[in-house]
């Protein structure tokens, strides 16, 4: 909708309408520089050095023969590094990730634990010194198999119950009862960590690569006992962060370097190093109990889930949150363990809990579509509930019955013939597959600076990270729609932590919470120049906080919604799974940008499709590391694994955020791999419990007999 409002001519309705990314130039030509890529002088490199051994304690290190390399200037390890304060609580609810915190003694917890850093002249210098390191270890036994023998009944940290589990199971006409597991997956963003620290006047500055600057300067400030206006972060241009980009091992180590050499030090990660420093998801192993009545309405449903932890880290995979949010039964029984293993700290990584949640689940729904002979679109419409499975909540809105319908219509579910097994195309067995997604759709306090400058422009500045997702422009819309003025007059600034605190570019919360913020002061910016005031040359600034509007929602069930369908192929004489079409339907609030957002949700999609294919990181159980830490032994679905992924939504205005957004970032990922997996069923028969989906278990399982009767006859 586009309103032409009098008096100051401007044009609202940029909310809504494509807009290519300001940046987008700036990004394709080079000019757009990247945390590794600022120029600093005097500037010194560091190298991290990381542990060979799983589990133990670094005896010696060598320091001196290193020293005496070229160009090397320090060797920093738990000998000589400086004293963290690191027993807090930070601003995610969380103590800092050891891993991140270096050097503070002489434990090795996991293989590829930072044990020292090299500092020199040039990166080249500090590499090749920080291989020559010799680094020795008094080496304990270690143990990193999350044992796949399903979860047992043992204290869960997050259990919800109502409801007698065994007696609705035993009333049920139909149960499914299976264990399902997904591997451990890494985030993979195309930018790998990097920082350059430096002092500047007496304040610590930080140019990084992260998803919060405000928040990574509070970790910082405290780690090293700094008042929070002493440090300075920035973060101008992200190449993706899906999680794992807040507080690391590199910011840490190149602080103290520039603290101990008075130079500016930066610190990258290198691909291979990614693997144990910068987070990953847990592995996990989910059992699903579902049990139906005759009309496929659930009586039962019990989703229990059992991920790894490090041993002095505790994160917990909650996959079994999802069914929380998604389905209703009298008896409902949701669990979420983690058991400390010697491994790196497992964090968030895009949808955490939903994505591999939602292929448990979603999977054993469409089982049980199978078995009561129910199609699994109408078995989830029957199974839409009106409030919050757990929580008796109203949900804000829902929609995902509109999703699915919308999307069946448009990916032709209807003609689908429900048998497996028995669309055959030269080699290839066909079929097609749904799932159901939701995410939470939340909002973070915020605060915005928006001034109205003498030249009759708008400069915003506001705490934001722009992972490569288009925050900043979707905030340029929004300022435009909330200051009544065409986007031209508007600049948004972000990734700035002087510009006061802001949420991160997490949870799928981002772009909500700091429009939230920019709407409020643009809002007020705009009273005072409804007045006729004569603007300054200084500009009027008008700042906003959201704590309080926040605090003030109504408890809700907040999340967006979504309906995935996938179409593949399978050889069955190769095992090779190729999806041909997916399409995702989404209720996720009123749409800021659709050209990014529907970038953001075909992302997510094709990440489901590549957990569904291909994702794995391997661990070697011997030397507690993995096989192939890097982009050839891990794979991600390329170019020629997505030929036609569609994504689309239904009007989803959230009715309690001033703009109407919910968020995007998450809801792709979430129910597609699941999607991927029951069609996989539907091609061939045979269900695939175990992700990815590799050929060679494709072709272990081979086809279900409706298959080898067919190929009999
Ligand atoms: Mo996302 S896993 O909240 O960065």
């Amino acid at each position: 909708m586009t309103t032409t409002t009098t008096g100051r001519s401007a044009v609202r309705g940029a909310v809504g309408t494509p807009h290519t990314r300001i940046e987008g130039r700036d990004k394709v030509t080079g000019a757009a520089r990247y945390s590794g890529e600022v120029p600093f002088a005097e500037l010194a490199h560091g190298w991290l050095a990381l542990s060979t051994v799983a589990r133990g304690r670094v005896r010696s290190v060598a320091t001196e023969p290193v020293l005496a390399m070229p160009g090397v200037l320090a060797v920093l390890h738990h000998g000589n590094a400086p004293r963290l304060h690191t027993d807090y609580v930070g601003m995610l609810g969380t103590p800092p990730d050891p891993t991140a915190t270096v050097f503070q003694h002489d434990r090795v917890p996991h293989a590829g634990w930072p044990v020292a850093l090299v500092v020199a002249e040039t990166p080249e210098q500090a590499r090749e010194a920080a291989e020559a390191l010799e680094v020795t270890y008094d080496e304990e036994p270690h143990d990193t198999v999350l044992r796949a023998d399903g979860p047992g009944e043992g204290d869960a940290a997050d259990t919800e119950e109502k409801g007698d589990l065994a007696a609705r199971l035993a009333d049920s006409a139909t149960v499914v009862d299976e264990v399902y597991t997904t591997p451990e997956e890494h985030h993979s963003m195309m930018e790998p960590h990097a920082a350059t620290a430096r002092w500047d006047g007496g304040r610590l500055d930080v140019t990084d690569s992260n998803q919060g600057v405000g928040w990574v300067r509070g970790e910082l400030a405290t780690l090293f006992s700094l008042d929070e206006s002493a440090v300075r972060v920035r973060s101008e241009h992200i190449g993706g962060g899906f999680g794992s980009k807040g507080l690391r091992a590199h910011q840490v180590a190149a602080v103290m370097a520039a603290t101990q050499l008075h130079r500016p030090v930066r610190v990258v990660m290198t691909r291979r190093q990614m693997f144990s420093l910068a987070g990953y998801r847990s592995p996990t192993t989910q059992r699903v109990r579902l049990g139906a009545g005759v009309d496929g309405r659930l009586l039962a449903l019990e989703h229990r889930s059992l991920s790894q932890t490090a041993t002095g880290y505790e994160f917990t995979e909650a996959c079994a949150a999802f069914a929380r949010v998604m389905y209703d039964a009298d008896a409902h029984r949701t669990a979420n363990a983690s058991v400390p293993l010697d491994v790196p700290s497992p964090t968030w990584m895009r949808a955490p809990g939903e994505a591999p949640g939602s292929f448990a689940l979603e999977s054993a729904l469409d089982e049980l579509a199978e078995r009561t002979g129910i199609d699994p679109v109408e078995l989830r419409l029957r199974n839409d509930p009106e409030t919050g499975p757990v929580s008796g909540l109203p949900f804000s809105s829902r929609n995902l019955a509109a999703c699915f319908r919308e999307g069946a219509r448009r990916f032709g579910w209807a003609d689908r013939d429900p048998r497996p097994g028995v669309r055959r195309e030269g080699r290839w067995l066909l079929g097609t597959g749904t799932a159901a997604a939701s995410y939470g759709a939340g909002a973070g306090p915020s605060t915005a600076l928006v001034t109205a400058e003498a030249d009759g422009a708008f400069t915003v500045r506001i705490a934001a990270a722009d992972l490569g997702t288009g925050a900043r422009t979707a905030l340029t819309l929004v300022a435009a729609d909330a200051l009544e003025v065409p986007t031209e007059r508007v600049r948004v600034r972000i990734g700035d932590s002087d510009f006061g605190p802001a949420w991160i570019a997490g949870g799928s919360m981002g772009t909500r919470s700091w429009a939230w913020a920019i709407n409020a002061a643009a809002a007020e910016l705009r009273e005072r120049l409804a007045l006729g005031t004569t603007v300054p040359p200084e500009g009027i600034t008008v700042r906003s906080d959201t704590t309080e509007a926040l605090a003030a929602l109504a408890k809700k069930e907040r999340h967006a919604f979504g309906a995935q369908f996938a179409e593949v192929a399978v050889d069955t004489a190769t095992g090779e799974v190729r999806v041909r079409r997916m399409l995702g339907i989404f209720a996720a609030g009123r749409i800021v940008n659709p050209l990014t957002a529907r970038n953001q949700l075909v992302g997510g999609m094709t990440w489901g499709l590549s957990m569904a294919l291909h994702e794995e990181a391997v661990r070697d159980h011997a030397s507690g590391g993995h096989y192939g830490p890097d982009l050839a032994g891990y794979h991600v679905a390329t170019h020629a694994d997505v030929p036609d992924v569609e994504a689309d939504w239904v009007a989803d205005p959230d009715p309690d955020d001033p703009v109407g957004i919910k968020g995007v970032g998450e809801i792709g990922i979430v129910g597609a791999a699941a999607a991927v997996a029951n069609a996989v069923w539907h091609a061939t028969g045979v269900r695939q419990r175990h992700l990815p989906i590799r050929p060679d278990r494709v072709l272990t399982a081979g086809t279900g007999p409706a298959v080898r009767g067919a190929a009999d006859a």
